[in-house]
């Protein structure tokens, strides 16, 4: 990677109007994880010395979310005037700055790290003042289009809704990454104008000034355009959703060692880590951040919500969720139970029907089921409860909240009344 110093700006601070939602844009979910992180761990990767994130419409609400991240800087843009209108408010963080500056668009979250660092170094050995990076789409309908000379050299770039008639037919479109010089972008911010079909600043008009002035302006094409569409609205969202689970996928499959069946069918979020031989049958739901060990057995139809981690050999089967969830070493739960702020011991068996009843209506409590206790089907756990190691119930059983089972002990009924010690 080339040693030029770095900086990220970020712009999130649309109003995502074609979202029509009251939530911004870049908080809504990809795979279980905001699309604004995703974002940033791109930045993250181009290990650069800071991130500035323009912020706008509901920044707050990002602020609150992402305002821990470490060389991670916000910027408020108020009102929303345009791309150029935010980049320019991260001017003050980029004065003096002696280095290149990565814009990155806040909607636009599935580029992968390899694609920036080709991007780097096309600008370094192109010796360019601005590289855009650019896709071929058979479908560039919305983008902003690159227009280029006689010479084959980049020019310009026009929004869609200022295209001349003759320009519809250029397929090479902006991704709305770019990298540029920061002196040089710098110098051109001032100089952008509102003098376009949406009255705003458009930070892509920063090309055809470099150009003008003399500057080399450099394209580098993304060969694979899933990488950079932009999330404008639902159908986009769910779209990309779908993109970026396929990625998730093909690294459990390919990478790790798990078997996915129908993989169409299961839903698996980002940050899971799955330990190999483990098999997921259909319609399973994994949730961002999910642990799963080796040689599980997962669904079909299973739910693991956050916080689950299970231990070597579980089983987590057809109609059973759980949630902030441990198991430990071969434990099982087979079919149909709700599993909610537990903690199980391993070899533990949970009979069919089995329920955790964590909530009373203000508070979650937790439950914690010692080492091979065996729940008879039916059985309700009403936390906050114990039950003690190598324990069991019978079916149908209702355990009270305090009541815990001591270690070695058959509890029946409901409420639960000790039968006899395990001999
Ligand atoms: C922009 C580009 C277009 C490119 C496309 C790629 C401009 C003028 N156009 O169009 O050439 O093909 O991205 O996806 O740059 N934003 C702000 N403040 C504002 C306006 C926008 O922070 O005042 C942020 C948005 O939150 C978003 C990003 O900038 O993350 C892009 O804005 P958007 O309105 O989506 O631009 P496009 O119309 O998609
Ligand atoms: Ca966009």
């Amino acid at each position: 990677m080339p040693d030029r110093p770095l900086k990220v700006v970020v712009l999130a601070a649309g109003k995502s109007t074609r979202m029509k939602s009251a939530t911004p844009k870049v908080l809504h979910k990809l795979a279980g994880v905001p699309v604004l992180q995703w974002v940033l761990e791109q930045a993250e990767a181009m290990g650069a010395s800071e991130t500035i994130v323009v912020v706008g419409h509901e920044g707050e609400r990002v602020r609150e979310k992402f305002g821990k991240r470490v060389n991670t800087r916000f910027v408020t843009q108020e009102p929303q005037y345009g791309t150029g209108h935010a980049v320019m408010q991260a001017r003050e963080a980029l004065a003096g700055f002696n280095g290149d500056v990565v814009v990155l668009c806040g909607d636009v979250p599935l580029i992968r790290p390899r694609t920036l660092e080709l991007l780097r170094h096309m600008h370094v050995s192109e010796g360019a003042a601005c590289t855009i990076l650019t896709a071929l789409l058979p479908e560039p309908r919305g983008y902003g289009r690159i227009v280029r000379d006689g010479l084959g050299r980049v020019r310009r770039i026009v929004e869609q809704r200022d295209l001349a008639p003759q320009q519809e037919d250029i397929k090479e479109i902006n991704t709305g990454t770019y990298l540029f010089d920061c002196a040089k972008l710098l110098a051109v911010l001032d100089k952008l104008d509102t003098d376009n079909a949406q009255g705003e600043y458009y930070l892509t008009d920063t090309v055809r000034l470099l150009a003008d002035a003399g500057n080399r302006v450099a394209a580098c094409a993304c060969d694979d355009h899933t990488e950079v569409m932009g999330i404008n609205n639902r159908k986009q969202l769910a779209e990309a959703d779908k993109l970026a689970r396929e990625r998730i996928l093909d690294e459990l499959m390919l990478e790790q060692g798990v078997s996915v069946y129908q993989p169409e069918s299961c839903y698996i979020e980002a940050g899971c880590s799955i330990g190999r031989d483990t098999v997921i049958w259909p319609h399973s739901v994994i949730r961002a951040g999910v642990v799963i060990g080796e040689r599980c057995e997962i669904g079909p139809f299973a739910h693991l919500r956050g916080g689950t981690k299970l231990g070597n050999d579980c089983k987590v089967g057809a109609f059973v969720e759980t949630k902030n969830a441990v198991y430990g070493d071969g434990t099982k739960s087979g079919h149909l139970a709700y599993l909610g702020d537990v903690t199980l011991g391993s070899g533990v068996n949970i009979g069919a029907g089995t329920i955790v009843a964590n909530y009373d209506g203000q508070a979650k409590h937790h439950t914690e089921v010692g080492d091979n206790a065996f729940i008879g089907c039916g059985t309700v756990l009403v936390a906050p409860v114990k039950v003690g190691k190598n324990a069991q119930t019978g079916a149908n059983t209702v355990v009270p909240h305090g009541k815990d089972v001591p270690d070695d002990t058959i509890v029946v009924g409901a409420p639960a009344r000790e039968l006899r010690k395990k001999s």
